[in-house]
């Protein structure tokens, strides 16, 4: 498995397990973990740490893996942003997983709403108890330095950052003490982010890509850009690459990602597909093959809070 450097040293996996909307999770990150994923890309919001957590120990319980062999992901949830709020939830959610430290911990969307405790509603998502979005007044400089100082008393090995865009990333540069190590965001071929990436790495900061099957995910949530786009997977000029090398359209996709430096992070319940997934890097695309998926760029965004919430404008 081909492994990513980051800015400050520590290296990642290219390929990682993505744990949004996992379904019995203790058994699928268990599985995961027995098929050589190294790398699980949670977060609160996803509402299953916990789990996620039994999974993981049962796998060191049995010798699978020793923790450092682990690259263990998660998230702050846009309720806890106000710099009080970062070290207990974070600490709060390394209990749930059973460990001491995040390999990364990001900032999972550049938008600060205003406190729904935990013990009251889990995992709380966009609003409060009684249906509100509410944005709160801590700034992103606030929650970085907040997550700066996770760092310092070793709570997260690296800080990144979610959903955040070129405007944002040149700002927090400005003022970061510790530069973020990796920027993650939604990229498939109908949302290429050229720049961005481009942008990001000529900044030495590593990016994985979510959501890389594009409309997939979301055709189960029944968002209607998704149900009302073409598959990826059943593009003629993705099936046909798929068939030049024999691969799946899956892995095509994976790959094209994963050619650009990426690191991708796709989400299999099913144990077939997750095998697959593992295994998109053995073969290369040939550059006209990478361009011809470049060129299915759409400027789509499934991910996009206005969609299903009617505010926050965050990539306006
Ligand atoms: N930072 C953020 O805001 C953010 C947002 C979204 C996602 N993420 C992260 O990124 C991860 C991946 O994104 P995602 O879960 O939205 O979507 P994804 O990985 O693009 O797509 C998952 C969907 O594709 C299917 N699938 C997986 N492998 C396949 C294969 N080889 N062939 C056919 N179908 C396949 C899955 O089916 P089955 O599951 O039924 O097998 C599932 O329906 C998430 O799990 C999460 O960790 C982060």
């Amino acid at each position: 498995m081909v492994n990513i450097r980051l800015n400050n040293g520590n290296e990642i996996p290219q390929v990682g397990f993505g744990l949004w909307k996992v379904e019995h999770t203790a058994d699928v990150v268990y599985n995961a973990i027995k098929a050589g994923y190294r790398l699980l890309d949670g977060a609160f919001d996803y509402g299953n740490e916990k789990e996620a957590g039994a999974g993981v120990k049962r796998a060191i319980d049995e010798g699978v893996v020793k923790r450092e062999d682990l690259i263990i992901v998660s998230k702050l949830w846009n309720t806890f942003h106000e710099k009080g709020r970062v070290e207990p939830i974070t600490r709060e959610q390394l209990k749930w997983w059973g460990v001491d430290y995040f390999d990364i911990f990001y900032i999972h969307f550049p938008v600060a709403l205003e406190y729904v405790d935990p013990n009251v509603s889990y995992p709380s998502g966009w609003t409060t108890l009684d249906g509100k979005v509410r944005q709160s007044k801590a700034t992103i400089q606030e929650t970085w330095e907040a997550m700066e100082h996770l760092v310092d008393i070793g709570l997260a090995k690296s800080i990144g950052v979610s959903n955040f865009q070129g405007s944002l990333l040149i700002d927090l540069l400005r003022y970061a003490r510790i530069r973020p190590a990796v920027l993650q965001v939604e990229i498939h071929p109908y949302l290429v982010q050229e720049e961005l990436v481009q942008f990001a790495q000529a900044e030495g900061i590593a990016v994985t890509a979510y959501a890389s099957f594009g409309p997939q995910s979301f055709v189960p949530l029944k968002w209607d850009k998704a149900v009302d786009c073409p598959r990826l997977f059943d593009h003629p000029v993705v099936t046909a690459i798929a068939s030049k090398y024999n691969k799946t359209s899956a892995q095509v996709l994976l790959r094209w990602s994963t050619q650009r430096g990426l690191a991708i992070i796709p989400k299999a319940q099913n144990p077939l597909r997750a095998l697959e997934n593992l295994d998109s890097t053995s073969f290369d695309l040939d550059p006209e093959d990478v361009k011809a998926i470049s060129g299915l760029n759409r400027n789509l965004r499934f991910n996009n809070p206005p969609d299903y919430l009617g505010t926050l404008y965050i990539f306006a």
